[in-house]
């Protein structure tokens, strides 16, 4: 059974207008704390003020997450705007870590907004969205690597000068393209030696898990969900889950993308990262091999310029 409350993050406490906190008594029982309606930061909380610990009702979760991704995309404009990718990478990481906790129908597509502020920001402000990838971080996880790969679609977006519609889905699709991580075993995804064919299966379903999940969200467009569910198919048919030949674009550019993160990126634990030129020389290879489209790789090529 599912608990009935949930711990509260600590450094979230202030971001809950609407959801109501509760503290747990010694004899186990939880009384509310602060009502609907008023933020701890009226009662003070950096003066440590409040109970170390506060929960939430389980059923108020997704009620919580979007009050948290409303303060943090309010932030994540201003992180934008003030041109520094460290904060906006920062932020971006917050949103999503938090959107992942309960991934789906209601946190998801509070996304759709963030990406609504990259678009909306990236022409002012460019370099910092481009800039992302060259802020390293400790771990690396599934969620750095969707924003990297979201920051390099956002490029190739604005390269190929698509629509207003056509970015955001793209940078959406690119963001939510291994949602379906979030049901893998975490030993998988940082395990540091070559997996097995047991484990590399487990790892497959990443794709049709992805699909479940955003199948059920109410985003406007089917994109997102077939690029979560194909962005692993190859047109030769060598990919996976189904061995494909026919490939929607979105999950095609998501999924040369997503190579070239995974080549280039240095926080990765399994292998040492080559450069963008390795990368793209390797990647060449699969276009010549007839796993890639090659217009998708040359405009993907000028869009990193
Ligand atoms: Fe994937
Ligand atoms: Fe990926």
């Amino acid at each position: 059974m599912e608990q009935e409350y949930i711990l509260a993050r600590k450094s979230l406490l202030n971001f809950y207008k609407d959801v109501p906190l509760y503290y747990c008594t010694k004899d186990k029982k939880f009384v509310l704390y602060k009502s609907s309606g008023i933020t701890l930061f009226d009662m003070r909380i950096e003066e440590g003020l409040c109970p170390d610990k506060l929960y939430i009702k389980h059923d108020d979760k997704i009620r919580g997450i979007q009050e948290v991704q409303k303060v943090f995309n309010q932030q994540l404009e201003k992180d934008v705007r003030s041109d520094n990718p460290e904060k906006v990478k920062e932020t971006l990481l917050n949103i999503m870590e938090e959107t992942l906790t309960e991934p789906k129908s209601g946190s998801l597509e509070g996304m759709s907004e963030t990406m609504n502020i990259i678009v909306c920001e990236y022409a002012e402000h460019y370099d910092v969205i481009k800039n992302l990838l060259d802020v390293t971080s400790k771990d690396y996880t599934t969620t750095l690597h969707s924003i990297n790969v979201m920051s390099l679609a956002i490029g190739y977006s604005f390269y190929i000068n698509y629509s207003l519609t056509q970015k955001k889905i793209l940078g959406l699709s690119a963001l939510l393209h291994d949602v379906g991580k979030t049901k893998t075993n975490t030993k998988l995804l940082t395990m540091t030696e070559k997996l097995t064919e047991e484990e590399f299966k487990e790892m497959k379903l990443h794709t049709t898990n992805g699909y479940t999940i955003l199948n059920n969200c109410k985003f406007n467009n089917k994109e997102i969900k077939f690029t979560a569910l194909h962005h692993h198919e190859r047109l030769d048919g060598s990919g996976y889950p189904y061995g494909m030949t026919k490939i929607s674009e979105t999950a095609q550019i998501i999924g040369l993308i997503d190579c070239y993160e995974a080549l280039t990126n240095d926080d990765r634990p399994y292998r040492s990262a080559v450069d963008a030129l390795k990368a793209l020389t390797l990647i060449k290879k699969d276009v010549e091999a007839g796993r890639f489209d090659k217009k998708i790789f040359e405009n993907f090529v000028y869009s990193l310029l």
